[in-house]
């Protein structure tokens, strides 16, 4: 197949090159080769550098673009950053490139851009832009140093289409990827805004796992008698709950006779070890505030349908009569604040059978709990009448009868 690559540096080059090595044709783009002849001489191997993106992408089926999207220089991280104001990356570049890509290409082919960008950022600012072609958001996962092994290797490959379809242009993709990379790898095929996710995400739960395990050295030099490794070492092969996809279904915050009550017990800890951060704060404020946001949420789906709202499953799990820590209790209690307290309904604390007519928060769901265990379904604890609005924070009930919001899909949503 022919393809181009516009933006040839420490990750177009490497993976251009793995490309031609599986007996594809590769052109090339990239200012900072065709400074001088010497230096578009040495560069022109593998790959068949051009000098304009119109040579480049002329016949090419495909064109990747892996243009930098910088950050302010004092943004790197080599110096501290907390205190700087949040800023985005710098797409200057991604724009220009994918406007001259779009001046010269036609729809039967296809840019494909690797560039990381953050959530959201293809949607409002790059797509638009993108008139006379086909375009798809695929980010790379790839580490310096292992490029080209990674390149052929990869965790996964992130496929991002307009309205997550795996049909068309990302069957294309999928096509073109398995004649280059081992044949075992997964795809994940979604919206661009989830690709966009994904891939920073992935970053940044590499950096709080870092930043945790790096605590942990801190709390050993501060406290003495610890060997961090014997530490992280046991929790490296806690397979059942934290090493693997366990807590990995976004839904209600945590909650308990533990949980939170170790957090707050760890703050103390942070301070008088005089640790000089307090990640167990930060980690309980989120939780405080992502009840406020679920609050705010049933709250305006009450006004807006004039019902109440009800609170379907109270303990802080299924199936036990405990409200230590309720996560529930804590929802409830910022929709008070907003003015409406809920119906409290769970048959081991506030046994009630209805009906109900209201917007009901599904707190609980048995299925997910107890999915170590065993499978388990989770059945409704009380009748509630047609017209109910049901919201689901684990986006698993279904019910023709009532209308059904899935929390945190916002596919469904718009
Ligand atoms: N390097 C990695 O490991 C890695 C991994 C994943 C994602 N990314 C992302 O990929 C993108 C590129 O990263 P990189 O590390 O290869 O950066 P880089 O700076 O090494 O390479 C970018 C290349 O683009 C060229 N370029 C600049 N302006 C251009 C233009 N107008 N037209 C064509 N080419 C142009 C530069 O000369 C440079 O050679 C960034 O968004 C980065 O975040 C990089």
């Amino acid at each position: 197949m022919k393809i181009a690559f516009i933006g040839c540096g420490k990750l177009g080059l490497p993976c251009a090159e793995e490309i031609v090595k599986a007996g594809h044709e590769v052109t090339g783009y990239d200012p900072a080769y065709i400074k001088d002849d010497r230096t578009f001489k040495k560069h022109n191997g593998l790959i068949d550098l051009k000098h304009t993106i119109p040579e480049a992408v002329k016949f090419a089926k495909i064109v990747f673009v892996a243009v930098p999207t910088p950050h302010d220089p004092s943004y790197d991280g080599r110096a501290p950053t907390a205190h700087l104001a949040p800023k985005d990356f710098d797409y200057t570049i991604v724009k220009q490139v994918l406007n001259e890509c779009n001046s010269v290409m036609n729809p039967a082919q296809m840019i494909v851009l690797i560039s990381t960008v953050l959530p959201g950022t293809v949607r409002r600012e790059l797509a638009p832009m993108i008139t006379s072609t086909r375009f798809v958001y695929n980010p790379y996962l790839i580490a310096m140093g292992s490029v080209a092994w990674d390149f052929r290797n990869p965790e996964m490959i992130m496929i991002g289409t307009q309205d997550g379809s795996s049909t068309g242009d990302a069957q294309e993709l999928v096509d073109f990827y398995s004649t280059v990379i081992e044949s075992d790898t997964r795809y994940e095929i979604g919206t661009w805004d989830e690709c966009e996710c994904i891939k920073v995400f992935y970053n940044t739960f590499i950096s709080t796992k870092i930043a945790l395990v790096n605590m942990i050295q801190d709390v050993a030099l501060k406290q003495g008698n610890i060997n961090v490794d014997v530490v992280t070492q046991a929790l490296a092969k806690s397979s059942k709950r934290i090493m693997g996809p366990q807590y990995m279904t976004a839904g209600m915050g945590d909650g308990g006779a533990c949980h939170p009550r170790d957090n707050i017990a760890l703050r103390y800890m942070a301070q008088e070890l005089g640790l000089g951060y307090d990640l167990f704060d930060e980690i309980m404020f989120a939780r405080e505030k992502q009840a406020e946001n679920l609050a705010k949420f049933l709250v305006n789906i009450a006004q807006e349908n004039n019902l109440p709202i009800l609170i379907h499953g109270v303990a802080y799990k299924p199936n036990v009569p405990y409200k230590d820590g309720s996560y529930s209790l804590l929802v409830a209690h910022y929709c008070e604040q907003q003015g409406m307290w809920p119906i409290l309904v769970d048959p081991h604390t506030h046994a009630q059978r209805g009906p109900f007519k209201a917007v009901a928060l599904l707190a609980h769901n048995a299925n997910i709990t107890y999915k170590y265990i065993n499978e388990q379904k989770q059945e409704l604890y009380c009748y509630l009448e047609k017209g109910s609005v049901i919201v689901d924070p684990w986006r698993q009930y279904e019910d023709d009868r009532y209308k059904v919001i899935h929390y945190g899909n916002t596919r469904t949503l718009a």
